[in-house]
């Protein structure tokens, strides 16, 4: 049993390793925005094609999961626990409408520049809270747990598609987000 919840954690602290590269990507992209630069939209938009697609139906779902087993052992935890799934569900709507902007502005609709830094602060702020509170409190919290808790079956509602850009294989329609995540950890 405890060998299912090690691995479910590494799971997840690899899906937000991940995770933070592309946020850190997605900064400097927006500070290109900030300072009257042409930010690389293609790239843009591939970052947040990523983070609305395997996050939200892979790992948020998979944390929800997790966080339910926490519950029904910990009863007293019940209250704070029940903020994730609003708080994932307001990044999956922040995250969808920062997407919708990039693809406005690709298909040609005028936006304002500060309308789109807003929704991009407004997602990165958000989401990091968010991973930040799980790594330092959530996190160590499942390992503390996990003699007790049973984490052997994967429940049908996590899905199970494979990561198309960090797993086995990369999905072609993001080959070049690929590339540019490859680029980053050379520069470093
Ligand atoms: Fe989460
Ligand atoms: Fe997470």
């Amino acid at each position: 049993m405890t060998r299912h919840v090690a691995q479910v954690l590494d799971e997840l602290k690899a899906d937000h390793r991940n995770l933070a590269v592309l946020l850190g990507m997605l900064d400097r992209e927006v500070a290109r925005l900030k300072s009257r630069e042409d930010p690389d939209y293609e790239l843009l938009h591939d970052i947040m094609q990523y983070m609305t697609g395997y996050p939200d139906a892979v790992h948020h779902k998979k944390e929800d999961w997790v966080y339910a087993c926490m519950a029904a052992v910990r009863p007293a935890m019940k209250r704070d626990l029940a903020r994730i799934e609003h708080d994932h569900a307001e990044i999956s709507n922040l995250g969808n409408k920062l997407l919708s902007d990039i693809q406005a502005i690709e298909s040609g609709t005028v936006m304002r520049r500060f309308d789109v830094i807003e929704d991009a602060r407004r997602y990165l702020t958000r989401q990091r809270d968010h991973m930040n509170w799980e790594d330092e409190k959530l996190f160590p919290l499942i390992d503390s747990l996990k003699s007790e808790l049973d984490l052997s079956e994967v429940p049908s509602r996590v899905g199970t598609m494979p990561d198309p850009v960090f797993g086995p294989s990369v999905e072609n329609a993001f080959r070049s987000l690929f590339e540019a995540i490859r680029n980053e950890s050379r520069a470093d």
